[in-house]
């Protein structure tokens, strides 16, 4: 099995022109064109977002946000929110991808993380409470191992089924941390 990288080696850094992309290459054709063709329109246009994942310079992954809601009726009983509105704030993971010569080194884990981190911040200045991807019916796995995303009910046979993470459980744990850690 080849070695993770360790994620003080991983750097996030937004898309600008100035980045070179070309050498890009996951196993998604239409992945590895959105970031080539369209991202960076798409950016100009204030639609979506994009964030490369370097290691030592070197472009490994990308991932690209947008707006988005979670309609009540879809979050699973276990997880219905207090208050009932029709629809819930979040932000979607438009696009994510990891070059195909760094798969499996943690780097489409950390990718997640990243936003995680982004929900987070939002959440701080307006509302956000989850994240939500379409995923190809061949990545559903790795969103329910790396980040615990649950695929909405009766979505499972869709080609591209959606799946949601509610962000509230992970902000609560690291209040909890911060406040056992004090001035630490
Ligand atoms: C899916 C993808 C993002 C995974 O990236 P990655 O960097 O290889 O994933 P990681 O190394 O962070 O893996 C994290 C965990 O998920 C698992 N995993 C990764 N890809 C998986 C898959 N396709 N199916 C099941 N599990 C998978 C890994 O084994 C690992 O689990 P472990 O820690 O228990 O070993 C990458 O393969 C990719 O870019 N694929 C093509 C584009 C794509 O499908 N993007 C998603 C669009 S919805």
């Amino acid at each position: 099995m080849c070695p993770h990288f360790s994620y003080d080696e991983l750097q996030i850094v937004p898309y600008t022109k100035r980045r070179n992309v070309s050498d890009f290459e996951s196993t998604s054709p239409e992945l590895n064109e959105f970031l080539k063709e369209d991202a960076l329109k798409n950016q100009e246009e204030l639609i979506s977002k994009t964030y490369l994942c370097c290691h030592s310079n070197q472009l490994v992954g990308y991932v690209t946000f947008t707006t988005d809601i979670v309609r009540q009726k879809d979050v699973r009983e276990e997880e219905q929110i207090e208050i009932p509105y029709k629809e819930y704030p979040a932000i979607k993971i438009a696009r994510l991808a990891v070059d195909k010569r760094y798969e499996r080194k943690g780097v489409g884990r950390f990718l997640l993380l990243a936003a995680v981190g982004k929900a987070l911040k939002i959440s701080n200045e307006v509302g956000c409470r989850f994240i939500t991807v379409d995923s190809k019916q061949d990545s559903i796995e790795f969103y329910k191992k790396s980040g615990s995303f649950k695929l909405i009910k009766g979505y499972e046979k869709k080609k591209y089924p959606t799946m949601y993470f509610d962000v509230l459980p992970t902000i609560k744990e690291m209040n909890a941390i911060n406040t056992k850690l004090g001035d630490f």
